[in-house]
């Protein structure tokens, strides 16, 4: 079944994924394209409304990007946020110019008044604040549009011609600090364009799962298994779609967190499947042996995870497809064509390309994150699985700092457990995006009864952030860091010392290796 589709065209603004995600939010199915898609291909997916991001440029340059002027005759009602407001302006014969400084340039929140008598403001308060983010202004507005909004610095906030749906905003929806903006964007799909709201995780799930079925029919599918949220719903979802053709294989290194492997597996057992979990650990920490240089324990990793995995496959004979666990932002192209910005997470270190397959399947290409977390829920996966923060492919082996060991890897289970179990009791796991302990190589004299003690010091480490490429250093509370540090130095033998790392990112990173 196809879903009411609306298409983002991104002009390179900052916020571009954060309108996909409001769209589908609203329970509407959007996808991002870039600018440069020609309008046939936009066609085909016959959307219901399509919106125009921000970007960075200024429309009245020749070099600026700008669309086919097709795209105003075609019928389909359209929204233009800053850029994109500014664009369709610009094409439709209005007047876009740069604004003086005591004019019409505004940054921030800025309250504005809303003519409420427009579908797009509709139900909602008549003054309230907006987030500017604009040096350029529309000076005059094109022949067939109204002024539908206005603040004291610009008199066009946004434009409106109701025959033909078109309108814009020069202030960004998408983003929070513009109080209803959701429901802005949720009265353009439902009052402008007509959606009816198909796009639910349950909904998702049912096709998701009768698509599968038709497509892999009696093949055989390998999935790589890394129990972080992606690979982990990936696999429930085949699972409940194919269940005795799947075959997930988990390499447990012997650096995962404690219990960590025993949860996958125990989540994994409701379902039909083949589920072979290969336990490495003392093959891993053989090759790690000795090694203390960062870059160098993860190529050992990440070439011994393949190694392992190349083994297990080779046991399970012909596969068809091999699944991975990619989401919506890692295949989102940049709008203005140059190259994205994207850090590239490689789970393990890559996938083999030795296995004979016919296919690669990549089930959740279309979800974002949190779409991929209820899609999780909906096939009964349990919270801490769908919740999970991040862990890095290499595990445990980068967060020891100096040799890997088994007695240091239990070690700094132990404290990392502990610490996960205190943040879990204050209530803060919602608060920070990731946190962990980090077992330094650094001993340091102490004392504990009467007797001195020469012993190591674990790093705490805990950070805020939306995207992992920048991040805050968490200001856990006092009590909490003091609870977490006592119960360390007691219950963990061989630690005297806790630290609290209290640096953002950049210029540190999140892990420490
Ligand atoms: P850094 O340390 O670069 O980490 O600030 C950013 C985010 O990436 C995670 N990370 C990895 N994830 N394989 C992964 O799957 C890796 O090799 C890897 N290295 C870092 C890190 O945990 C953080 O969330």
């Amino acid at each position: 079944m196809a879903h009411e589709t609306v298409v983002v065209l991104d002009f390179g603004g900052q916020y571009n994924q954060l309108i996909a995600r409001r769209v589908r939010e609203c329970g509407v199915f959007c996808e991002v394209k870039p600018y440069t898609t020609p309008l046939s291909k936009i066609k085909e997916m016959s959307p219901i409304g399509i919106i125009f991001t921000g970007g960075p440029n200024s429309v009245y340059l020749d070099s600026s990007p700008k669309v086919s002027t097709e795209i105003f005759e075609w019928g389909v009602p359209i929204l233009g946020i800053c850029y994109g407001c500014q664009l369709m302006a610009h094409m439709l014969g209005g007047h876009v110019v740069e604004a003086s400084s005591d004019t019409a340039r505004e940054y921030g929140k800025t309250e504005a008044h809303f003519d409420t008598s427009f579908p797009l403001f509709e139900g909602l308060p008549e003054d309230a604040v907006a987030w500017m983010s604009h040096s350029d202004y529309m000076e005059k507005v094109p022949d067939g549009f109204v002024t539908a909004a206005y603040t004291e610095n610009c008199p066009t906030a946004a434009i409106a011609d109701t025959s033909r749906g078109f309108y814009g905003v020069q202030f960004h929806p998408e983003v929070n600090h513009t109080e209803n903006g959701t429901e802005m964007l949720r009265n353009f799909l439902y009052k402008i364009c007509g959606a009816h709201g198909d796009w639910t995780m349950g909904d998702y799930c049912k096709t998701a799962v009768t698509t599968l079925r038709e497509k892999i029919k009696d093949g055989r599918v390998l999935l790589g298994l890394s129990g972080g949220v992606d690979s982990s719903v990936a696999a429930a979802l085949l699972a409940e779609a194919v269940g005795p053709q799947l075959t997930c294989v988990f390499v447990d290194h012997g650096l995962m967190r404690k219990n960590e492997g025993d949860e996958v597996e125990a989540a994994f057992s409701k379902w039909d499947i083949n589920f072979v979990r290969v336990n490495a650990e003392s093959r891993f920490l053989s090759r790690l042996s000795g090694v203390t240089e960062p870059e160098r324990k993860r190529k050992i990793i990440g070439e011994e995870f393949i190694r392992v995995f190349e083994e297990e496959s080779k046991k399970i004979g012909a596969v068809d497809y091999l699944a991975q666990g990619t989401i919506y932002p890692d295949v989102i192209e940049s709008g203005t064509g140059d190259a994205a910005v994207i850090k590239s997470h490689h789970n393990v270190g890559g996938l083999p390309d030795y296995v004979d397959f016919k296919e690669i399947i990549e089930p959740l290409r279309m979800l974002f994150k949190d779409e991929v977390r209820e899609l999780g829920r909906e096939l009964g996966l349990p919270e801490y699985l769908v919740m999970r923060q991040p862990f890095p492919g290499p595990g445990l082996g980068i967060r020891i700092i100096g040799e890997v060991t088994k007695e240091r890897a239990d070690l700094l289970r132990e404290a990392d457990a502990i610490f996960r179990e205190e943040i879990a009791s204050a209530g803060l796991e919602g608060v920070m995006n990731q946190y962990f302990a980090v077992l330094t190589n650094m001993r340091s004299v102490g004392v504990m009864g009467d007797g001195r003690t020469y012993d190591c010091t674990v790093a705490l480490r805990s950070v805020t952030t939306s995207d992992f490429m920048t991040a805050d250093w968490t200001r856990i509370p006092y009590d909490v860091l003091d609870t977490v540090s006592t119960r360390i130095v007691n219950e963990v033998s061989g630690v005297n010392r806790v630290v609290y790392d209290i640096t953002s990112k950049p210029p540190a990173t999140i892990e420490w290796e």
